[in-house]
């Protein structure tokens, strides 16, 4: 682009300047007061909570209230929206259907993906595109879908999980808290209606759904913005988030993290790889992100978060090569110049590596809890006075104007 161009763009009005702005590294667009991130300092807090005190303090349920709603709730808040979640935590009968006919190899974000635009099919009558976009303004009706998806979303997971292990399909106890019913539903030796995950699991996956519920204004969640200023109902723009997460530059990087590690596979081979990514051959999955220039506060509390699971599940010899990646990378002068440290989904993969999720279902775990952010956004962007339609514009270099060639006078 030359110097001249940048930026001029003809509109109505005539030319005009515009910033040209790919991937809107300058471009801030929109107010809002769900969190906010120093990523110099490695700050991140939720509704102004700092991150570190709701993992230590908090439920997920209550976190997700907080994100969405804005304010902790009081005691009686949080019984009656644990228990609307809670009351949703089967899904319709026709998403069966669906789930029954993914292939058992397909990635479980694209089922994710798929069941959660599927869900839009069967409450048409959420639908703006039938009924008006005046439906949203209703807060009884919005707080209906954000109990729904919230409350079914673990469900479907657990769903998918079963489907391409070959295991039925199997209910939600409602009685257990909504990690802990999680992990009920995607234990594969259920029979038992008594059965309770390990107290000490449940804790750690709940400091995890806390960690990855909110982050602003990441990919996926720009993503549920941009879906939602066309007016699209809620259940397909939150298939298009899950589509925006399901990507290795983004929530994918845990399950690339992983796979990173195993093909490393062991300490001696850490030279090379870091090597290769010096020689920009590779990239060092889980590390780097657009906003943190310092250590990834939630990075911080994963990797203790870590040392509490292998306690109990046993170590993931995975761990030795992270941390040993760590070490080198935080001496070398190429990550330090670049601030590049590690991030949330550095050491959340060897996590769910010990306990025994496979790989691909890593993104899955982080989709669950950022739900609450995506509604969270969705919901301030509903009541955002300047919720225009989104529309970029961009700067064409393509061919001036010219002529049909018939197909016989092409060469
Ligand atoms: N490994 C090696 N080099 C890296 C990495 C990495 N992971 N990340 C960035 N760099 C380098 C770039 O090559 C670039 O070097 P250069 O200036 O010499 O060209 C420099 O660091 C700046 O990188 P950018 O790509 O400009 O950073 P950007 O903000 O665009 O990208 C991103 C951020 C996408 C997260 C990137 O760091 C990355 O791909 N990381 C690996 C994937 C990952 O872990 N993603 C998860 C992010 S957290 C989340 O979404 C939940």
């Amino acid at each position: 682009i030359n110097a001249t161009d940048l930026g001029k763009i003809k509109d109505a009005q005539g030319e005009v300047t515009r910033s040209y702005d790919p991937a809107y590294m300058n471009t801030v667009a929109c107010i809002s007061k769900i969190s906010y991130i120093d990523g110099d300092k490695g700050i991140l807090e939720y509704r102004g909570i700092p991150i570190a005190q709701l993992a230590e303090k908090s439920s997920f349920l209550e976190t997700a209230f907080l994100v969405i709603f804005g304010e902790l709730p009081n005691p009686k808040q949080l019984k009656t929206f644990t228990k609307k979640v809670m009351t949703h935590s089967s899904y319709h009968d026709g998403l069966e259907k669906f789930i029954s006919a993914f292939r058992h190899d397909s990635h479980p974000m694209g089922m994710m993906s798929t069941l959660m635009a599927a869900m839009s099919t069967f409450y048409p009558e959420a639908n703006p595109a039938y009924v008006g976009a005046n439906i949203y303004k209703d807060k009884k009706e919005r707080n209906k879908h954000i109990y729904r998806i919230l409350g079914s979303a673990p469900a479907i997971a657990a769903a998918c999980y079963r489907h391409k292990l070959g295991l039925p399909l199997n209910k939600p106890n409602e009685n257990l808290g909504y990690v802990e019913n999680f992990l009920f539903m995607m234990d594969k030796h259920v029979t038992d209606t008594d059965y309770k995950p390990h107290p000490s699991i449940t804790k750690a996956l709940e400091i995890l759904f806390i960690l990855h519920a909110e982050h602003e204004l990441n990919c996926s969640t720009a993503a549920i913005r941009h879906m939602s200023s066309s007016q699209s109902d809620i259940y397909t723009s939150l298939a298009g988030a899950i589509t925006a997460l399901y990507g290795p530059r983004h929530g994918g990087a845990n399950e690339a993290v992983l796979r990173m590690l195993e093909q490393i596979g062991s300490k001696d081979k850490i030279p090379q790889f870091i090597q290769d990514v010096k020689d920009r051959k590779k990239l060092l999955m889980g590390f780097g992100h657009r906003v943190y220039k310092n250590y990834d506060p939630r990075a911080v509390i994963v990797k203790r978060t870590a040392e509490e699971v292998f306690s109990i599940v046993g170590k993931e010899p995975m761990i030795e090569i992270a941390m040993e990646l760590e070490r080198i990378a935080l001496s070398d002068e190429y990550f330090i110049k670049r601030k590049l440290y590690p991030n949330v989904d550095f050491y959340s993969g060897v996590i769910y590596k010990a306990l025994g999720i496979p790989t691909e279902f890593f993104t899955v775990l982080f989709t669950l809890p950022r739900i609450a952010g995506w509604l969270a956004h969705w919901y301030e962007f509903l009541d955002d006075p300047v919720n225009n339609i989104v529309r970029p514009r961009q700067i064409y270099k393509g061919y001036t104007k010219r002529d049909y060639v018939p197909m016989d006078q092409r060469k």
